[in-house]
């Protein structure tokens, strides 16, 4: 059988380089500000750290995207078997071409992913490349990035390897962080720590992008102009390492750059494939390069055909990679979603370390989770918090209106109808005189939403203040574009109540901590504390006398909130009180 032909276009050229993922925190006015040069300025307590890695320039999504893909473009993924030099590995590739960057990792076996310099390497690399023929298992050949290297003869481990580049899938089980944060002098910096801990790498990016380059040629044996791009936390600055890699068939790319042709006399045009609606075209096109994945990429297994879903989608394991990931098509809006977390992501230092922690400490506690059903989702929670920073005096984040208030002509945006505008470049948004520090985010946070009445008020960050709800959902978080679309609509009473009862528990904890917890530093505090099940967190770190007195603040809470929030009654479930 004839193996699928790789159709690989020439690429745009542009200077490789990673986004600088964090920001400072500073000003109120969201006036465009007119310089692009930005100094970080924060002074909050904790962010000093993050803030020594702000760069000069913070970088747009779109110019994140582009350079990401581009260098993905150049890139392969080596596997080889355990005990070769890695030495030898990058001396032996050297020979195609100029390497720009490389890194070892520890997948499905020893992995190198290698981005050389010039597209030119690849061909060189695919021209010595063979089918193994001799295989004793059955296969369908296909000439894509992902190669094996096996020594025609033992190659010496001797040779030195000190300088090469090591990298490993690094996750660190929630116990362990916690042990980690016991030893942080503040929550802020716990805050911050946590967020060192689990934010994406710049090498786990490049893998995101390179998997996405890699179904892309598998795409394009179907639509040679077509794009995979990366969208939500891989992108959006609020990823954790080890979340899913949500992709997304861009087919608008082709005939795009057309702009209108000088063709004579006539008008040409090609004939189109006509569908009874996007829907069905979406269903059509995953489910003919499902079939491809599924049948002819080699390292992708459990294919699934999500198809009936709101957002069609193929969900399916990428084994050389290690992501579990989600091909969506015609899906832009989720694109542009992306895009507006990341600019709010790169606003403010505070921001990312409060998502991410929040992020982890609802995991942890069972508010979110990674299979679907009525709980709130890492989006929904996003918004929330996002929400809740527009809402601090003076706020920390602009409200959606007004980062539209900033867009300039290039930033408008209409996906099927809906208003998607807002300032794309970070840079032209001043920042917040705000300077409370994480931990009183943190706290203040917990007391916001364990006191917000979701029983008749709705979120959305379009205007950054509560509506009344249009409809009787138990949790009402709006779309920020898809206006009239509730993005929690799956959340039933029972996890909105758990989510209540967790946060007022917490905020309560929060306001108890000793102030010398240092001292023996055997107990987890802080935020360690609430990263254990509940339970353990008041018998541990606030003992038997406060654990009677934690159950009557939290009775006496459940009062204060049902004054002002009719369902806030079943908030103090069993759960909470066992
Ligand atoms: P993780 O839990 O880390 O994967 O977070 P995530 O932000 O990647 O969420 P998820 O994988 O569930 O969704 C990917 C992206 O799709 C999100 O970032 C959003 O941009 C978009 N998205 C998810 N859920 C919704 C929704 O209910 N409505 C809309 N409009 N977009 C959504
Ligand atoms: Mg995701």
């Amino acid at each position: 059988m004839a193996a699928p032909m790789l159709c690989l276009p020439p690429l745009l050229r542009c200077r490789p380089q990673f986004p600088a993922m964090r920001g400072p925190g500073r000003g109120q006015a969201w006036r465009s500000s007119t310089g692009v040069v930005m100094q970080g300025q924060s002074q909050a307590a904790g962010g000093e750290e993050a803030d020594s890695e702000v760069s000069a320039r913070k970088k747009m999504f779109t110019e994140v995207q582009a350079e990401g893909l581009e260098q993905a473009q150049k890139t392969v993924l080596i596997s080889y078997p355990t005990g070769i030099s890695k030495r030898s590995i990058l001396q032996y590739l050297s020979r195609h071409g100029n390497i720009n960057s490389h890194f070892f990792y520890e997948g499905h076996g020893p992995h190198a992913m290698v981005e050389f310099s010039e597209r030119e390497s690849i061909y060189s690399l695919q021209d010595v490349a063979q089918i193994a023929c001799c295989s004793s298992v059955p296969g369908i050949p296909l000439k894509s990035r992902l190669f094996t290297l096996t020594p025609r003869q033992s190659l010496s481990q001797a040779l030195d390897e000190t300088s090469v580049h090591n990298y490993q899938h690094p996750t660190i089980p929630v116990e362990d962080l916690v042990q980690k944060l016991c030893c942080a002098d503040s929550i802020s910096n716990q805050m911050y720590s946590l967020l060192n801990e689990y934010q994406l790498t710049e090498e786990n990016i490049k893998l995101r992008f390179l998997a996405c380059s890699l179904i892309q040629d598998i795409a394009r044996a179907y639509f040679p102009e077509c794009v995979v791009k990366p969208f939500g936390s891989s992108v959006n600055s609020f990823g954790k390492l080890g979340c899913d890699l949500d992709m997304f068939l861009d087919l608008d790319e082709i005939g795009r750059s057309s702009t209108p042709k000088k063709t004579g006399a006539f008008q040409v045009e090609y004939h189109i494939k006509r569908m009874p609606s996007l829907r069905t075209a979406t269903q059509k096109i995953l489910s003919v390069i499902g079939d491809c994945i599924a049948n002819f990429s080699p390292g992708c297994t459990h294919v699934q055909k999500i198809l009936d879903a709101r957002c069609p989608l193929m969900r399916f394991f990428h084994q050389p990679t290690g992501f579990q990931c989600d091909l969506t098509a015609n899906n832009r809006v989720a694109l542009r979603s992306s895009e507006l977390l990341y600019v709010y992501g790169n606003l403010d230092s505070r921001v990312r370390a409060l998502v991410f922690t929040i992020r982890c400490w609802a995991r942890t506690h069972g508010i979110t989770s990674s299979t679907s059903g009525p709980w709130i989702t890492n989006f929904s929670l996003t918004m929330m918090i996002l929400f809740f920073l527009q809402n601090r005096k003076p706020p920390i984040l602009p409200t959606l209106a007004e980062l539209k208030n900033l867009a300039d002509a290039e930033d408008e945006h209409v996906i099927r109808g809906h208003d998607c505008t807002f300032v794309s470049n970070p840079n032209k948004i001043n920042q917040t005189e705000n300077t409370e520090t994480v931990d009183v985010l943190l706290n203040e946070f917990f007391e916001y939403f364990g006191n917000f009445d979701f029983s008749s008020k709705s979120i959305n960050i379009r205007e950054g203040k509560e509506h009344n709800k249009p409809e009787p959902s138990p949790l009402y978080i709006q779309n920020p574009f898809e206006q009239a679309r509730n993005i929690s609509a799956n959340v039933n009473q029972n996890q909105l109540d758990r989510f209540v009862a967790l946060t007022r528990e917490c905020a309560w904890l929060l306001q108890q901590v000793d102030q010398d917890h240092g001292r023996d530093n055997k107990q987890p505090w802080g935020l360690a504390a609430l990263l254990l099940p509940l339970i353990k967190i008041t018998k541990k770190s606030v003992g038997t006398r406060s654990l009677a007195s934690s159950r009557i603040k939290v009775l006496l809470n459940s009062l204060r909130a049902n004054s002002t929030n009719k369902k806030g009654e079943r908030a103090f479930s069993s759960w909470s009180l066992k």
